[in-house]
């Protein structure tokens, strides 16, 4: 990991994000400062750069890829490889799930307080899983840089 990889990441400003390396970089590190039952909620319209994004947390984390869209599973689990974080990753597509109940009833075998989380499409429907969570939003202007920034949530 480069030196700029480990830089945390600033709260509640936006980055603008020329390219999908710089989405997948802010994923990078995120991760850095991330551990086991950690939730990030990644919100933006298709096509914005979340699932790109969950690509770097993957790289930062040091789990098994690949990492695609989970739009026809919901659900997939990373496992830990060595030399990395020793920490799961869930990555979660919740475009089609019910709501929060249905996410508890996914049936993974990953303890998802053992693991991070990161829900696609989330907002609304993953805060009831953790008492807060990061909220990852990303934009896509009109001349395709994605605007990102990230939040702290905790819930009501
Ligand atoms: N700055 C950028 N950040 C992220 N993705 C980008 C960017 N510029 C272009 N792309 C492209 O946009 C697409 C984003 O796809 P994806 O991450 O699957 O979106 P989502 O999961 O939000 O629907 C990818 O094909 C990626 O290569
Ligand atoms: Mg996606």
């Amino acid at each position: 990991m480069t030196q700029q990889a480990k830089d945390p990441v600033e709260l509640d400003v936006e980055m603008e994000l020329p390219g999908a390396a710089d989405t997948e970089e802010l994923g990078e590190r995120l991760a850095g400062g991330l551990k086991a039952g950690d939730l990030v909620v990644l919100s933006g319209p298709l096509g914005a750069g979340k699932t790109v994004l969950v690509r770097g947390l993957a790289r930062g984390l040091g789990v098994a890829g690949p990492i695609t869209s989970p739009t026809f599973v919901i659900a997939r689990e990373h496992r830990p490889l060595p030399g990395g974080a020793g920490v799961p990753l869930v990555h979660v597509d919740a475009y089609r799930l019910g709501g929060a109940a249905e996410l508890d009833d996914l049936d993974l075998d990953t303890d998802l307080a053992e693991a991070v989380v990161a829900v696609e499409w989330g907002e609304g429907v993953a805060e009831r899983l953790a008492e807060r969570h990061l909220l990852v939003r990303i934009t896509r202007r009109p001349d395709d840089v994605r605007v990102a920034s990230v939040h702290r949530v905790e819930a009501a």
